[in-house]
């Protein structure tokens, strides 16, 4: 329970957003303040924060943002990056996965790792010394994702707090998802609704959890009801690799769509996130509108990552 969890981050794993409390979301949130945009110059002064340090990437499933950003925040920082091309290395011959962490952890001293099975990261932060940073692995958990999302609602709504909060898409398998919802525990939002198709609501494992931590979320079927009150939509991809079945995945493919006329329906400060990449669910008409935060969401995986990284390391 999050009585009993700590507030520090250095030396610290990362495996799951429930191992945070609102106080350590708000210590991290304050150190990227210092990286973000506005306050370069400052961060430009502490480039050299992580000489010395190297991070290892090791990811086992495709990424384009999680990857390339923290490769960026280590960079910006002065750390060395040495990234395990999964295709390329001795797992190729066989090698097992529980000695390539050996290997990872005996060359880095930090290792961002994003696999598809759930529990990998937790399993590495039992063989590895080093903290081990999940960056994704299964349909439950990414949460430097959510940590990242935390940031831009706080920088665009000014507040998590009593904000209404919708989520649209594939609700079962998105990591993405279930990470943001399990962060949310931690604050006090306003009405949290979920709009799906019935096959991609969220897992009764998820929803058990909210309850736990006494959040409530109401599902609502109709999208023009539902995008009406809300102050932060949240959409996803349906996540074609984690559908067991292409018979139901061509089923359900294109079943969901914000449409221009929905985003006209919703509030005038009414913010629109995606964690990217996206598919036919977000079209691109819909970019140039000021509602659309997600290209300054994936932005803020940055210098969020920077205040991890550091906050980690013992150097923030
Ligand atoms: C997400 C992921 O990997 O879960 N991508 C990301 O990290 N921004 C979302 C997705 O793949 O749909």
């Amino acid at each position: 329970m999050a009585g009993k969890l700590k507030n520090g981050w250095k030396g610290r794993d990362v495996i799951s957003s429930l191992d945070f409390t609102r106080e350590s979301f708000e210590l991290l949130f304050n150190a990227s303040e210092e990286f973000a945009e506005g306050a370069r110059a400052r961060a430009r002064a502490r480039s050299d924060l992580l000489r010395g340090k190297v991070v290892a990437t090791a990811f086992f499933e495709p990424s384009t943002r999680t990857r390339l950003s923290f490769s960026s925040a280590a960079a910006k920082l002065g750390a060395s990056v040495i990234d395990l091309s999964t295709e390329v290395s001795s797992l190729a011959k066989g090698e097992s996965f529980s000695d390539t962490l050996a290997m990872l952890d005996s060359y880095s001293d930090i290792i961002v790792l994003r696999h598809p099975s759930e529990g990998a990261a937790l399993y590495a932060s039992e063989i590895c010394k080093h903290p081990v940073v999940n960056a994704g692995d299964g349909s439950q958990h990414h949460p430097t994702q959510a940590m990242l999302d935390l940031f831009t609602i706080l920088r665009l709504k000014g507040r998590v707090d009593g904000l209404n909060y919708l989520f649209v898409g594939d609700l079962r398998y998105s990591r993405t998802v279930s990470s943001l919802l399990f962060a949310l525990t931690r604050y006090k939002p306003g009405r949290v609704t979920l709009t799906s198709p019935p096959a991609l609501g969220l897992k009764p494992e998820t929803r058990s959890v909210l309850v736990r931590y006494g959040m409530s979320v109401r599902e609502e079927q109709n999208i023009e009801r539902s995008v009406e009150s809300a102050d932060v939509i949240y959409v996803t991809r349906l996540q074609k690799e984690r559908i067991p079945d292409q018979v139901e995945y061509q089923k359900l493919k294109g079943s969901y769509r914000l449409t221009e006329g929905l985003l006209e329906a919703t509030k005038a400060d009414c913010i629109v996130m995606h964690p990217l990449p996206r598919t036919e669910e977000l079209p691109t008409s819909l970019d140039a509108s000021p509602k659309a935060a997600y290209m300054r969401q994936a932005g803020f995986g940055v210098p969020v990552r920077m205040a991890l990284l550091s906050l980690i390391l013992g150097v923030a």
